[in-house]
């Protein structure tokens, strides 16, 4: 098993962002990885976003840790989706079982292809609170080396339901859903009111709420995902220290709640 840190850092999600046109996926990519985002998150239910990923990686693929989804309750079809990662990227850095589904039943050929060398770690999501008892049991496992969960200043059940098992079993946390979809990047505190998260490398509101979910010592990466190359720098910026303390992370709540 390879070391349990992944960061922290940001990475780029591509949930509803370049779906399957390649040139807005190169031109996305492009600008994440030349402003230091290394980690990228896909899915086959990303309607063809993992095939323009793997495209626009192309000769940039070592610059990338990729970290995409196994999503079926069928183990061949798994399989099948596992074949066509390998065709497009190569290797599949972080292979997770999406949503939960068919957890149990995937696992042994997953484990069997990490053996040989086809996937790094092998990791489980969950978008839905709801589900958060049966990802607590799956984790308990010991078979899962990362755990994909969202986290924002208004979506915080993973604090209390998973990230503590994380912390005791070692497993590595990408946070999904980190700008609330979002919904929380459309009400812009003004710049006076960020004023004191400036010495924190903060200039603008969504890098405070990227900080804000890595400021968390439990968290890995947080994916937000996005179709602008602006965006996409912006976000990069948030993944550098100095994190925030309790202090800078309660302003954040509270503009995020105003
Ligand atoms: N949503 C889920 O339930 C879910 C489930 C499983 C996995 N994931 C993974 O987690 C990733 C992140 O979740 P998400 O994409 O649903 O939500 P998110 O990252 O919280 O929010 C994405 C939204 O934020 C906007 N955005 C990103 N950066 C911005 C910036 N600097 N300034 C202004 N707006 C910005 C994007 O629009 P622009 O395109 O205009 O930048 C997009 O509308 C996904 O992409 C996927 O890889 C998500």
């Amino acid at each position: 098993m390879e070391e349990r840190r992944l960061g922290p850092v940001v990475g780029l999600g591509t949930w509803d962002t370049v779906g399957d046109d390649a040139e807005l996926a190169r031109v996305v990519v492009g600008a994440a990885l030349d402003a230091g985002i290394q980690l990228v998150d896909s899915s086959p239910m990303y309607g063809g976003a993992e095939r323009s990923l793997g495209a626009a990686l192309d000769r940039r693929r070592a610059e990338a840790t990729v970290a995409t989804k196994i999503w079926s309750p069928s183990l061949e079809e798994g399989r099948m989706q596992f074949a066509r990662q390998v065709e497009w990227f190569g290797r599949v850095d972080v292979e997770q079982v999406h949503n939960l589904v068919a957890w149990q039943e995937h696992l042994s050929w997953l484990e069997a292809e990490r053996e040989a060398g086809q996937i790094g770690r092998i990791g489980v999501t969950h978008y839905d609170s709801a589900a958060f008892d049966e990802l607590g049991r799956a984790l308990q496992m010991r078979q899962f080396e990362t755990v994909q969960v969202p986290l924002n200043p208004v979506e915080r059940e993973c604090e209390e339901r998973i990230l503590p098992l994380t912390e005791e079993l070692g497993v590595a946390v990408i946070v999904m859903r980190p700008l609330g979809k979002g919904a929380l990047v459309h009400r812009r505190p003004s710049p006076e009111a960020l004023e004191s998260l400036r010495d924190f490398g903060v200039e603008t509101w969504p890098q405070a709420l990227l900080k804000w979910v890595l400021s968390d010592e439990r968290v890995d990466v947080a994916i937000p995902g996005t179709r602008d190359a602006e965006h996409a720098r912006e976000n990069a910026a948030a993944g550098e220290p100095p994190w925030f303390g309790p202090e800078e992370r309660r302003l954040v709540e509270r503009l995020a709640g105003d």
